[in-house]
């Protein structure tokens, strides 16, 4: 992460700031959402462990007198996980526009707030021997990956909405999309600690930029 300061000047507001409008709007409405549909898996598979419910409903029923057998039950467990699973989909739905949105950004962006300009400048900074350059070259390939992983969330996601076009690639796409949800979980914790550690020690202001933008970019 390069070293960035909020900036706070209203006379060079005109001037491109160090993280573009796109690249703040994709940013936040894109954590929102990607922790959204971690809720929804973390509500289905272990909150309400759905699978589970009909046989508990069963058992309640039966202490009342009524003997209704979970398979009968399965019906009604479903609604609710199908709500669940709606939300997951036009989430999803929302999350791919936002991707969509997001390489329109990298096209629109200029000078150094392009990523290749962000990159070739932690080059220079490591060249110099600065401490924290080799990290920072990291962490940058890390939101490289990130947009891979993204990218393959987004493919199969939709392979799964439209299963009923895609039946011979419908199983090996849910096992990818289910599977790499490990390491979307993975870049998610990395990042929000990284950040944090960032924000308290060598980086102050790193959050503030990814709101206000930073310094211009030709600054920073
Ligand atoms: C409270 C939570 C979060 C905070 C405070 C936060 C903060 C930040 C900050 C400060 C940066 C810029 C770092 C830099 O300049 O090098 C950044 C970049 C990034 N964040 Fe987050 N983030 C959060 C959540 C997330 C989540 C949940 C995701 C993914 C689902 C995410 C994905 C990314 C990506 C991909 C970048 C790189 C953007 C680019 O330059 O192309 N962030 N984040
Ligand atoms: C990026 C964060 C996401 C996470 C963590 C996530 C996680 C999951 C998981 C764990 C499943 C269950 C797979 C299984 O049953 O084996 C699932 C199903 C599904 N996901 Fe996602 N997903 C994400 C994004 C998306 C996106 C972008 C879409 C695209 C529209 C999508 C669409 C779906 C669909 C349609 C299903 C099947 C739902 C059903 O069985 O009715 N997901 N997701």
């Amino acid at each position: 992460m390069a070293a960035i300061q909020p900036f706070s000047s209203s006379s060079t507001v005109a001037v491109s700031r160090h993280n573009s409008l796109g690249l703040r709007i994709w940013h936040w409405s894109n954590s929102g959402l990607v922790l959204f549909q971690l809720m929804t898996i973390l509500f289905l598979f272990i909150v309400l462990k759905v699978k589970t419910l009909a046989p508990e409903f069963s058992q309640v029923l039966a202490e009342k007198g009524v003997n209704l057998p979970a398979t009968e039950l399965r019906g009604l467990t479903r609604i609710v996980s199908h709500r669940i699973w709606d939300w997951h989909i036009w989430v999803g739905i929302a999350i791919s526009c936002l991707l969509a949105f997001r390489v329109i950004v990298s096209f629109r962006q200029r000078g150094s707030q392009r990523t290749a300009a962000k990159l070739a400048a932690i080059r220079a900074r490591e060249a110099r021997g600065e401490a924290g350059a080799t990290k920072a070259r990291w962490v940058r390939y890390s939101y490289r990956a990130f947009y891979i992983i993204l990218a393959v969330m987004v493919i199969t996601g939709l392979v799964l909405v439209f299963e009923d076009y895609l039946e011979p690639i419908k199983e090996v796409s849910e096992t990818i999309h289910e599977y790499t949800m490990y390491a979307v979980i993975a870049f998610v914790v990395a990042h929000i600690l990284g950040v944090f550690r960032s924000e308290v020690t060598d980086e102050p202001g790193v959050v503030s930029a990814m709101i206000n933008g930073g310094k211009p970019a030709e600054e920073a």
